[in-house]
């Protein structure tokens, strides 16, 4: 269940008359993304054309990947919808949860030690529904879905953001909350915005030291952290196929940092190469015969103003090593003399501490083994490396290997650090201080994604810079931040004046992939028997229990919290901390709503208990209510529950007895995952009635048993002083919607039916 080649055909086989057919609905040639798309939509082959950045579509993707951090609500919640296997292929894989500091070896332990029962419990789940389990050190999500999993014109969603990378092997991959991956591991639809597209054409050749992390650095700097919102990026043009598969992902991957759907590439050599050497001539052959279907209709490239919502050119010919940071991952500043400025202008410190290489972006045999070149070249000439070398290989073939080769040996022989094959330092697990809040101002380079404050080490005053692995091994070595490989000079240990020459390196390994346990581990034929492993007196993991529906009749509810402006994701379930406790409801609901700001005092975590007037936390507060058995109300401004689509910050509310979130508009992800589990979403009909609402405020609802779509509801708003008034709400539930509500989640209907 895990691989399947049959799936892989069955989404070529249908593809020429879906995109045919999707071609005669647009009436007009068709970008890749389109055919990917319309391939893909639930209702099979296409009907009707869609409006890009307007509609709302429902697909079916092909596979789906989990890491370890996300993948625990998201299979407590498959757990309880009745199936017996997930209905899509699926693989879990243990990265995000093993710590940097002393190496490999030890920190693999010691995640083994700490972890032991989530690991435990993954590996169980995985085991019982089919799923495929990677364990802890056997690399990070991404990595090890290019090198198995992904294949041109795919469609995958995945819980992690950087699902995206995936588009280095053509595929159209996407990261979801971890609802949206459990309604697909049960067999439902998953929906999507259809995206905007924008067309990046790349002319030109990567020469010298420039790398294809240099062409997203590029074209985070043109776009910025949110100029690809809502839109699929697709790549194409010579210098795209010039360029190996692995680069391709590392563009791709960088794409979630400027905000972008997703991003792609058409099928190429590249890719045919890369799928033969990972063992996977099954599937190149089979791309091979639909071949034109996997790249755009050749007038797109030929014209692409015309197909294309925004179109942007680099030539890779004039393209300059860049440094982005620090902060954010689109402040681009050339290698060099102009870095010097800038970082004397801004206070950045100039001296570089560390040089970090891999993650998930740039940890592949050839970002390796180029960098490891320059390595090389510290050694040779005879050059004392000024910072430190951190190296974490992607995944167990890529380590293995690189060892093989004697590519590890070479960053070795600097003293570099071998972390652990898993996500380290990228996600501020790396123990690098015993006191990060308070450690030194410093400057680092990574070949990683993001770099925004603290996400390497918990120091806020570490100035992340992100580059491609053979310039930041060049300026580690140098240790200067404004060293410029390409025309300065370093001093050896002899006292001569030496330069490093360019990057050398290999596409894919001379001597073939090799890998002795590759940590996968297949799932039982029949997991029936399997018991899933959850302690009773677990801190981090609990199993759920469905949700009683609310009924039809809400009367006496409390207002719980008033919320002021802004209120996101984050506010309603707060990340930091609290991300232990993410497998466990009841805990993690201990930070419901704890961010955001009540609306009479102004005061975050402060509300009152109308039972006792007594001011105390909101979920302290909420408690109270739910033992005496009384529902709540939580009210709120514009564009309630906006940011990430945790599925928490519906959970956390649900689980504690608020009964319905009333707010002037929601973020729609957020909006869907409240109707998801059985509460109500509604929005004043009147904007103004926010103002209606006070403290002491009960609220009867009048006619919740006339539930019914495109029908207001009418609420009674009880105030302190006995006088009320009442008021409208809308709502967007639909009769399936209704339906989950009237059952007390998704879950609970899909459950229902399964049984
Ligand atoms: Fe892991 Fe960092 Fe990638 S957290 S999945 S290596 S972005």
């Amino acid at each position: 269940m895990a691989f399947d080649i049959d799936i892989i055909k069955k989404v070529y086989s249908q593809m020429a008359e879906r995109v045919d057919a999707a071609r005669d609905v647009v009436g007009k040639p068709l970008t890749l993304s389109e055919k990917i798309l319309y391939n893909h939509l639930w209702d099979g082959t296409p009907k009707t054309a869609f409006t890009r950045g307007k509609d709302y579509v429902d697909f079916a993707p092909d596979r789906i990947a989990c890491q370890d951090a996300t993948a625990q609500m998201a299979l407590l919640q498959f757990m309880q919808a009745g199936k017996d296997k997930v209905a899509v292929p699926t693989t879990v894989h243990c990265d995000h949860l093993i710590q940097a500091k002393d190496g490999a070896e030890k920190d693999l332990k010691h995640a083994n030690d700490v972890s032991k029962e989530v690991f435990e419990f993954l590996e169980s789940v995985s085991n019982k529904y089919g799923i495929g389990f990677w364990k802890p050190g056997a690399g990070i999500i991404h990595q090890v879905v290019l090198e198995n999993y992904a294949f041109p014109g795919g469609m995958m969603i995945g819980t992690d953001s950087h699902t995206v990378n995936a588009g280095g092997l053509g595929m159209v991959a996407i990261g979801v909350g971890g609802a949206d991956a459990v309604d697909v591991m049960a067999g439902m639809a998953w929906e999507l915005k259809f995206p905007k597209l924008i067309g990046v054409k790349l002319t030109g050749k990567l020469s010298g030291w420039t790398a294809p992390k240099d062409v997203i650095l590029k074209v985070a700097e043109i776009l910025t952290v949110k100029g690809g919102t809502g839109a699929i990026v697709e790549y194409f043009g010579p210098g795209a196929t010039s360029m190996s598969c692995t680069g391709k992902g590392t563009i791709c991957n960088m794409g979630a940092e400027i905000g972008a759907t997703t991003s792609t590439f058409g099928y190429d050599d590249s890719m045919e190469r890369y799928l033969r050497a990972t063992d996977r001539s099954d599937v190149a052959d089979a791309a091979n015969k639909v071949r034109e279907y996997l790249t755009a209709d050749p007038e797109v490239y030929a014209n692409p103003e015309q197909y294309f919502d925004q179109v942007i050119e680099i030539n890779l010919s004039e393209l300059n090593p860049l440094l982005n940071g620090p902060f954010t991952p689109d402040l681009s500043t050339p290698a060099g003399k102009e870095m010097t400025k800038k970082a004397t202008d801004n206070d950045w410190p100039l001296q570089v501490e560390w040089g970090l290489i891999g993650s998930c972006t740039n940890s592949s045999y050839e970002d390796l083994s180029r960098a490891s070149s320059i390595a090389q070249q510290a050694l040779d000439k005879k050059l004392k490396t000024k910072a430190e070398f951190g190296i974490n290989p992607g995944s167990e073939q890529v380590r293995y290997t690189t060892e093989r080769d004697g590519i590890l040996e070479i960053f070795e022989k600097l003293d570099a650090t071998i972390f652990t094959n898993a996500c380290g330092p990228c996600i501020g697990q790396w123990a690098r201080y015993s006191d990060p809040k308070n450690a030194p101002k410093n400057s680092i380079v990574h070949s990683f994604n993001r770099n925004f404050a603290k996400r390497a080490d918990g120091n806020p005053n570490t100035h992340a810079f992100v580059a491609s692995p053979e310039l930041t091994a060049a300026i580690a070595i140098a240790g200067r931040l404004d060293f410029n490989p390409m025309t300065d000079k370093l001093i050896n240990e002899d006292g001569e004046e030496v330069m490093l020459d360019e990057p050398t390196g290999w596409e894919l390994p001379p001597k073939g992939f090799e890998v002795k346990e590759n940590g996968y581990l297949e799932p039982r034929e029949d997991g029936s028997s399997v018991v899933v492993k959850v302690a009773d007196d677990s801190e981090r993991l609990q199993l759920l229990t469905p949700f009683t529906p609310i009924g039809d009749s809400i009367t006496g509810a409390k207002l719980l919290i008033k919320a002021f402006g802004k209120c996101t994701t984050d506010h309603i379930s707060m990340a930091g901390p609290w991300l232990r406790f993410r497998g466990h409801l009841d805990n993690i609901s201990n930070n419901c709503l704890i961010g955001a700001v009540n609306a009479y005092n102004k005061k975050t975590n402060f509300v009152k208990n109308q039972l006792t007037g007594e001011y105390g936390g909101v979920p302290d507060t909420q408690r109270e209510y739910k033992k005496e058995g009384i529902w709540t109300v939580v009210v709120g401004d514009h564009n309630y529950g906006e940011g990430s689509s945790r599925e928490h910050a519906a959970m956390e509310p649900r689980h504690l007895g608020v009964a319905a979130v009333i707010v002037k508009s929601f973020a729609r992800i957020h909006e869907t995952n409240l109707k998801k589990q059985g509460m109500l979403g509604l929005t004043f009909d009147n904007e103004a009635d926010y103002d209606l609402i006070q403290e002491d405020d009960t609220f009867n609802f009048l006619d919740l048993n006339e539930f019914a779509p495109n029908k207001p509801l009418h609420i009674e708003v009880v105030h302190s002083d006995g006088s009320k008034d009442t008021i409208k709400v809308n709502h967007t539930y639909n009769e399936a919607q209704i339906e989950w509500y009237k059952a007390g989640s998704a879950l609970n209907l899909i459950a229902a039916q399964n049984a």
